[in-house]
């Protein structure tokens, strides 16, 4: 199969990638391992960035994400007790909306297909080859046979494990990583969400995150250690330590119960890979750099990335040019390491390091008293939560 640009990857970036060069009138492919109820039902991000869903909007793949989304003028964050709200509009002139990762992939692939656009779904790339030349390949099986993609770029949007970041030659790649001592047990319940906005609590026990899906549908989180089993977290176990690490001064139901309809764990990492570019072969997404969960910005960052892609593509495709293909890697990464920082800034912040000492508790709560009672704190909070337009 000849097609201009090879993308691997059915996920937020490929998709979206995909979606927005149909729109310059640059054809692709996308090749997904998994299939498309698979694809479909992966419980992962929530909150999308002001100008993510701009962007959503512009290309036309915005309209179920404005009528079934909701938006969001801000955060709480709770400690000590008491709730501090930060105000997006008010602070940085912006707000977010709630609206899930496996929402925008279903809109992504109902809107590819119906544009007769090329998704295979089930079709492994195995191996990448000639990204040092102008007619690289990606070889893949699909239904039992082998395909080859022969193109003019090839784009990874496979994921922290796939083949994308794989295929480079040795050397070829700067590799940055963190861990943390902790993870993250998530839930999906059939109860109301507590609040009207998403609540980010810091307690001696550990963090917890009230978040939802729709008006009947929380989704919850609790900082669980590394190597936590979920069969030691029976539902009753789950809703108790939610209710005690959520409860406030004055008492008052905390959190809403109701049937748990999926639970998984979330281990936490840093990670970046540069450059985001070698030759014909572009990464993009989870494929070049993950984040931890707690500043919302693993799929925004996935987003970001492939609009800079396509403005590249489309420009290289409409006359040749190559000074956006060239800057991509250098540009992204500004981007991606604004959100490193904000989001070992917000994890460090919230969560409580079984191996710190009170000293660090003592800075923590500081820290969180100063934002609860600054306005230029909270404005970094704010401006950085809802998507910085320019980095
Ligand atoms: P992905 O969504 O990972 O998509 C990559 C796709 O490539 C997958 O569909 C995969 O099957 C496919 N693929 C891989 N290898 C191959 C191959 N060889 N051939 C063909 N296809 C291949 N972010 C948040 O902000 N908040 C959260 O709460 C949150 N929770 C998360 C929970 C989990 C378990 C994970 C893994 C991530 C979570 N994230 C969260 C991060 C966010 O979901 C990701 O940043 C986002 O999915 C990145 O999108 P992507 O398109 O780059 O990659
Ligand atoms: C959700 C996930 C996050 O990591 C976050 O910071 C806020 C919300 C969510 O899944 O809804």
């Amino acid at each position: 199969m000849r097609v201009p640009v090879g993308i691997i990857g059915a996920g937020p970036a490929g998709l979206f990638l995909s979606h927005l060069l149909h729109r310059k009138g640059v054809e692709s492919v996308v090749l997904e391992r998994r299939d498309r109820a698979y694809c479909e039902r992966r419980q992962r991000a929530g909150v999308v960035e002001h100008g993510v869903a701009e962007a959503l909007r512009a290309s036309g793949a915005g309209e179920r994400m404005d009528r079934e989304g909701f938006v969001h003028d801000g955060i709480e964050l709770r400690f000590g007790g008491r709730g501090h709200r930060v105000d997006f509009p008010g602070l940085a002139g912006r707000h977010v909306l709630v609206y899930a990762q496996t929402e925008i992939v279903k809109d992504l692939i109902a809107r590819r297909l119906a544009d007769g656009g090329r998704l295979l779904f089930e079709a492994e790339a195995t191996a990448i080859e000639g990204i040092d030349t102008a007619r690289p390949r990606i070889r893949f099986t699909h239904g039992g046979a082998d395909g080859v993609v022969e193109c003019d770029h090839v784009v990874a949007c496979d994921g922290f494990h796939g083949i994308g970041r794989a295929s480079l030659p040795a050397g070829a790649l700067t590799t940055f990583e963190k861990a943390y001592p902790f993870s993250w047990l998530g839930i999906l319940a059939d109860a109301a969400p507590t609040s009207d906005e998403l609540i980010y609590v810091h307690h001696p026990n550990g963090f917890a995150l009230h978040s939802m899906r729709s008006p009947a549908v929380s989704r919850l989180y609790l900082q669980v250690p590394n190597g936590t089993d979920p069969a030691d977290w029976p539902d009753e176990r789950i809703w108790a330590e939610l209710a005690t690490r959520s409860r406030l001064d004055g008492g008052g139901e905390t959190v809403n119960r109701g049937t748990i309809t999926d639970k998984g764990i979330t281990p936490m990492r840093s990670f970046v890979a540069e450059p985001m570019r070698h030759g014909a072969l572009f990464l993009a997404g989870d494929a070049a750099h993950i984040v931890p969960p707690t500043g919302a910005k693993g799929l925004n960052l996935a987003m970001h990335d492939v609009m800079l892609l396509a403005e590249a593509l489309g420009a290289w495709h409409a006359t040749g040019a190559t000074a956006l293909l060239d800057a991509y890697s250098a540009t992204a990464l500004r981007r991606v390491w604004r959100a490193q920082h904000f989001s070992s800034w917000m994890t460090s912040l919230l969560h409580t390091d079984p191996s710190g000492t009170e000293f660090d508790r003592r800075l923590q709560t500081s820290h969180l008293e100063h934002i609860a009672g600054s306005r230029a704190v909270s404005t970094y909070v704010a401006e950085n939560y809802t998507g910085l337009p320019r980095v």
